[in-house]
């Protein structure tokens, strides 16, 4: 069966939109009606006519497509795609920690699940957090929560101090210093770039930092520059088709795995196999308890507006 033409026939029978993330697989981004950051995905998906979302990505971003779209049907071609960053953030924990502190304003990362997004006052995404957090009156404290790596990136450009939660991103925090000074040493005209979920260590070795849709346009912007990439690997598919001159090598991880980079192994369940039986049968469906929705739909709707 040809997979892709099987697709492209469902989706427009059923009047679908597939949405992919840069971490997904090839063969999915090449496929899908949008692939982008998770602030793009979320503009998107508020912006849909489709009856149907695929969403190629994690649940925390599908969960988000839904509470935009409650009356639509939202996909997930796996249902057991999670994210390290939201499981480090436990809804009844987290109330408890923000009901100590109710004089602090809650901003949430968008890497969280929709019981933190109802406990939060905006949310934001990498791509639009110093905006975010500059936009609330200085004297005003803040949580931010859940990537502590986050978090700490923006206290540090924004000069303001804030109440972290403990979470962080398996993937980002996989990279080896000691193996990347090494690539470094032997690469030194290449440019280090880097996502803020990665540690601060990393950080400041880095060139430019910035959300996955910034790390492409900074890349597509210095044409005469080689790089070295400190995200997930998958967007390096994206960076190579806009760029196919460019020279870039995956930033490397800890421990040696087959691409010997960094790869979220929940990104990477979902399979254009998958995402074919997912649109075929409209299952699995992502559900939210509409009371979630009622209070998790106005701090995602604050990150809209001031990011247009
Ligand atoms: P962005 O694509 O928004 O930069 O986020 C990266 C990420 O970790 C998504 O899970
Ligand atoms: Fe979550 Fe990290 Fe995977 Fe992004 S890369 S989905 S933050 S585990």
């Amino acid at each position: 069966m040809d997979l892709v033409k099987e697709i492209q026939g469902l989706k427009k029978k059923k009047n679908a939109v597939i949405l992919a993330h840069y971490y997904q697989v090839p063969e999915i981004q090449d496929i899908a009606d949008y692939v982008g950051d998770s602030l793009g995905l979320s503009q998107r998906a508020a912006e849909t006519n489709a009856d149907i979302i695929v969403f190629a990505g994690v649940h925390f971003m599908a969960e988000t497509a839904k509470i935009l779209n409650p009356s639509k049907k939202v996909v997930l071609p796996d249902l057991n795609a999670g994210c390290s960053l939201a499981d480090s953030c436990p809804p009844e924990a987290f109330k408890q920690f923000t009901e100590a502190h109710p004089d602090h304003v809650v901003i949430t990362y968008v890497n969280c699940s929709a019981e933190i997004k109802a406990l939060s006052d905006i949310v934001c995404t990498s791509s639009n957090a110093l905006k975010i957090v500059q936009s609330i009156p200085r004297e005003t404290p803040i949580i931010f929560a859940p990537d502590k790596n986050l978090g700490a990136y923006i206290m540090k450009e924004t000069g303001r101090n804030m109440l972290l939660w403990d979470g962080s991103c398996v993937v980002h925090e996989a990279f080896s210093m000691d193996k990347l000074i090494e690539l470094h040493k032997k690469h030194p005209d290449y440019k280090i770039i880097a996502h803020p979920e990665s540690e601060d260590h990393i950080l400041k070795t880095a060139t430019y930092i910035g959300s996955t849709s910034g790390m492409i346009n900074y890349v597509k912007s210095h044409a005469d520059q080689k790089f070295i990439v400190a995200t997930e690997a998958g967007i390096l598919h994206k960076m190579r088709e806009e760029m196919p001159h460019t020279e870039l090598i995956p930033a490397p991880a800890k421990e040696d795995n087959t691409c010997a980079c960094s790869e979220c192994h929940f990104m990477k369940m979902n399979t254009l196999q998958k995402l074919y039986d997912c649109l075929l049968n409209e299952s699995p469906e992502i559900e939210v308890d509409p009371g979630i929705i009622d209070r998790a739909l106005l701090p995602i709707e604050r990150m809209l507006e001031l990011s247009k």
